[in-house]
């Protein structure tokens, strides 16, 4: 790998195939991928870029990293330990963690079905944030539909408000606490965790304990907590938080969904996986979207990337997608400890359609940095509003054909002068109508919103995002911009408790006004 990305000679003929190539749709280009399709006909393309696109791929040591990633090697390099996800979703895990994998998955097996065939918990309450909230969350929305065997809620916040608006809609002797934290040391699920046991007690359980159960890698701190070994559902520090939905943190969406539908997830990123390891370059959909993402962040000047779910069950891939691709991507450091010398990852952000449109659309279309977009639609509804869905695929697809093919003035002028008698006033108006076009977007089929395709589809981001870290030279699978602000969060803290002390040690002085002002005993009510 060369010493400088920006002035390798890789990168510099794949910016220059990237100014050079088509961005008229007229070339359709659509990847089978895990059961997904990916049409990246909107993107840049030609012949060229195909070519610059595999030798920066090749000049970025990707075919070894990618190994790595599923071999089990130190590909989380800042915190020396491998990042291996996919064994989690392995048919047939890799030997070194095989059993201990099939072993969990066991278990979890085994937990949900007794309680299926005790009746118990009516509800489920989990208690996580960020990596160990995100993944069910996303997977408990998105597949409702299918018939929920319990009510599975999620309280993340440390604003208390949000457990606070939950608790009073279960029945504490028939719910299951789950804390989620990989480090078990996160003040959010553990404050949660307070008030959900203060709930419990009020509510007069006995042992409140017995209703809790833990999900972690910090097995010792959630037996410290008081958490039975049998309620207690490791995973392991190799498991990155925002790639740990493949890992126990399903257990909700077993105990609401049903253990089957955790294993058709499994199964769809275990076909995303094979296909990321085995397709060819030109026809791999994480690797293509991939290279689409640096030809808008890297050429043509797009700062941010809108994901649109048209399919109001799949709202939470949004702020899930946030975590993966912003806490994995927004990095400047490579491994040498160098700068990487270009903008790494966009800012992530998006709505369902079609209120999107409703909401921000006319930035997309008009402004003149706009977005690429991340279009995602499932073919077949789970209702039997034909004609609604087609209106909703069809603003779908009239969105992206505005956005790709623009309106130009010529066209806009018709529009206007057939309205407004005076030429110069409808010219004027015309300048108001006219839509740049050439902005890119990707649009991803999913066939129908089941377990499968939203596995397939989770991969497929963390593919993208994997292979962005290894063209851009970063390490996507550590966090350090988050624990700095954590731990400066836990020194307020206690700063606060002491009423005010400490505050004269902060150099900035809005920090030192509020410390004194916050530090006033807070009232609850
Ligand atoms: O947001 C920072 C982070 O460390 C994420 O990476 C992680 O998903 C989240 O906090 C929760 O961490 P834990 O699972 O250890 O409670």
């Amino acid at each position: 790998m060369p010493t400088s990305l920006s002035t390798s000679p890789a990168w510099l003929d794949f910016t220059q195939a990237v100014r050079d190539a088509a961005r008229d749709g007229s070339q359709l280009r659509i990847l089978q991928a895990g059961g997904l399709q990916v049409d990246l006909t909107a993107q840049p393309q030609s012949a060229e870029l195909d070519k610059a696109g595999a030798a920066l791929l090749a000049q970025q040591g990707f075919d070894a990293a990618r190994a790595g990633l599923f071999d089990g090697a130190h590909v989380n390099w800042t915190e020396d330990r491998p990042a291996w996800h996919t064994a989690l979703r392995a048919a047939q895990p890799p030997a070194a963690v095989a059993e201990t994998v099939v072993a969990e998955r066991g278990r979890l097996r085994d937990f949900v079905e007794r309680a299926d065939a005790d009746g118990a918990y009516r509800h489920v309450l989990h208690l996580g944030i960020g990596g160990s909230d995100w993944g069910p969350r996303l997977a408990i929305q998105a597949l409702r539909h299918r018939g929920l065997k319990r009510d599975v809620r999620f309280a993340s916040n440390v604003d208390t408000h949000d457990i606070a608006s939950i608790l009073p809609t279960l029945d504490p002797h028939q719910t299951l606490v789950i804390i989620a934290s990989k480090s078990f040391t996160t003040t959010e699920p553990l404050a949660n965790l307070a008030v959900a046991l203060e709930w419990l007690r009020q509510a007069g359980v006995a042992e409140p304990m017995r209703q809790v159960a833990a999900i972690t890698a910090n097995v010792t701190a959630a037996r410290e907590a008081g958490i039975a070994d049998e309620h207690l559902f490791p995973f392991w520090d190799w498991v990155g938080g925002r790639y740990s939905l493949w890992s126990s943190i399903s257990l909700p969406v077993a105990l609401g969904l049903g253990c089957d539908a955790v294993e058709q997830l499994l199964a769809g990123a275990e076909a995303m996986d094979r296909h990321f390891r085995t397709a060819p370059l030109a026809e791999n959909a994480p690797v293509q979207m991939a290279l689409a993402g640096l030809a808008s962040r890297n050429v043509l000047g797009y700062g941010s990337l809108a994901i649109l779910p048209y399919d109001s069950r799949l709202g939470h891939l949004v702020p899930w997608a946030q975590q993966l691709e912003m806490e994995s991507l927004g990095k400047v450091a490579t491994a040498d400890g160098t700068p990487v010398g270009v903008d790494t990852g966009p800012v992530v952000w998006g709505m369902t359609g079609t209120d999107c449109q409703h909401t921000f659309f006319q930035w997309l279309h008009q402004d003149a940095t706009g977005a690429p977009v991340d279009f995602v639609v499932c073919q077949t509804p789970d209702h039997d509003h034909v004609q609604n869905h087609r209106i909703l695929m069809a603003n779908c697809l009239a969105q992206r054909a505005a956005m790709l093919g623009g309106k130009p003035f010529d066209e806009a002028l018709q529009e206007t002068l057939s309205a407004c008698a005076d030429p110069q006033q409808a010219a004027v108006l015309a300048r108001h109508r006219v839509h740049p076009g050439g902005r890119p977007s990707t649009l991803i089929v999913l066939p129908r919103l089941d377990a499968h395709a939203l596995g397939s589809l989770l991969a497929l981001y963390e593919h993208k995002v994997f292979t962005q870290g290894v063209l851009w030279g970063i390490n996507p699978f550590d966090q350090w911009g988050v624990e700095f602000g954590k731990k400066l969060a836990q020194r307020i803290v206690r700063e606060l408790g002491d009423e005010g002390g400490g505050a004269e040690g902060w150099q900035d002085a809005s920090t030192r006004h509020w410390i004194r002002m916050l530090s006033a005993p807070a009232t609850g009510k």
